[in-house]
């Protein structure tokens, strides 16, 4: 499977923190946006991933991330020349993805919790069909909502609807087999000009291929797209990462963990670091 990161857009909702650079780049707490949603495609184990972001800022993530040698991955990087929608990413990424299956993760998603990493592995054994998540939020009208039957089955999907069939929002995490590059080649633009994700899980929803997982309470799902969401996300991991000693997203962590990268490797990587608690953070890790 491979992985896409969508990291484009124009952040409006963070002016004029957006203005000069991109959304994704900004701090959660320790860290840039962007690491955030790559470990969790790293903790999917999908390693060749393509970022997709502005012309504008593709050069920045191509500066922090390289081609993903340190993470033991394999990066490609990609312009979206417009704003045109999530669903956009599966035309743009056509040759990137050929006739594997693909997930797409937000490039402004955080994602934590107990259980996530083996949920995220269980999910990548897609054969056919498409996996999405419904995560119950006190107000989802911003987001994609789904709507399921007694049985837990979903029945409905829209996208940002003004009256409310459920609670249930869905995060900005897809899995999808092959046939999604022609699904997002067959979709019109909506009222707000963009090819709308929720568009391509309405045709899988209507070929009986859906498969909606809920998140339990167990796993925050973190909005980052306003200055206040940003300064919650970044306390979160604060919390998090101060009482236990473990960090959220070190990508180098993931990467040596998993055998992807060797300890000579590490070893170099944490010589090239001036000093800083990341650089303790990774030393530790070696002893
Ligand atoms: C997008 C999707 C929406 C989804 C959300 C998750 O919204 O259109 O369905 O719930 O991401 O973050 P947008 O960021 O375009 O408002």
């Amino acid at each position: 499977m491979k992985g896409i990161i969508l990291a484009g857009g124009s952040g409006t909702r963070l002016y004029p923190l957006t203005k000069a650079i991109s959304k994704q780049i900004m701090p959660i707490y320790d860290k840039p946006m962007i690491y955030y949603p790559l470990s969790v495609l790293m903790l999917a184990n999908i390693r060749e991933i393509l970022i997709i972001s502005t012309k504008r800022d593709l050069p920045i993530f191509e500066n922090l991330l390289g081609n993903g040698r340190d993470f033991g991955i394999k990066l490609e990087y990609k312009i979206q020349d417009k704003p045109n929608g999530l669903a956009e990413a599966f035309i743009v990424g056509e040759k990137f993805i050929k006739n594997d299956n693909v997930c797409l993760i937000l490039g402004d998603n955080i994602f934590y919790g107990s259980g996530f990493s083996g949920l995220l592995e269980e999910v990548t054994s897609l054969k056919k069909g498409a996996v999405i998540f419904g995560y119950p939020v006190k107000d989802p009208r911003a987001y994609g909502v789904v709507e399921f039957d007694k049985n837990g089955k979903a029945i409905s999907l829209e996208e940002k609807p003004e009256n409310l069939k459920s609670n249930y929002a869905i995060p900005g995490l897809y899995f999808y087999d092959n046939t999604v590059i022609s699904k997002a080649k067959t979709l019109k633009p909506s009222n707000r000009g963009e090819l709308e994700i929720t568009a391509i899980n309405k045709k899988y929803l209507k070929e009986s291929k859906l498969n909606v997982k809920k998140f339990g309470r167990g796993i925050a799902w973190l909005d980052t797209g306003t200055p206040e969401g940003l300064l919650e996300a970044s306390n979160f991991v604060e919390v998090i990462q101060k009482r236990q000693g473990f960090y959220i997203a070190c990508l180098e962590e993931i990467a040596y963990q998993k055998n992807w990268i060797s300890k000579e490797h590490l070893l170099h990587k944490i010589n090239e670091l001036k000093n800083c608690d990341y650089k303790v953070y990774l030393k530790n890790l070696l002893n």
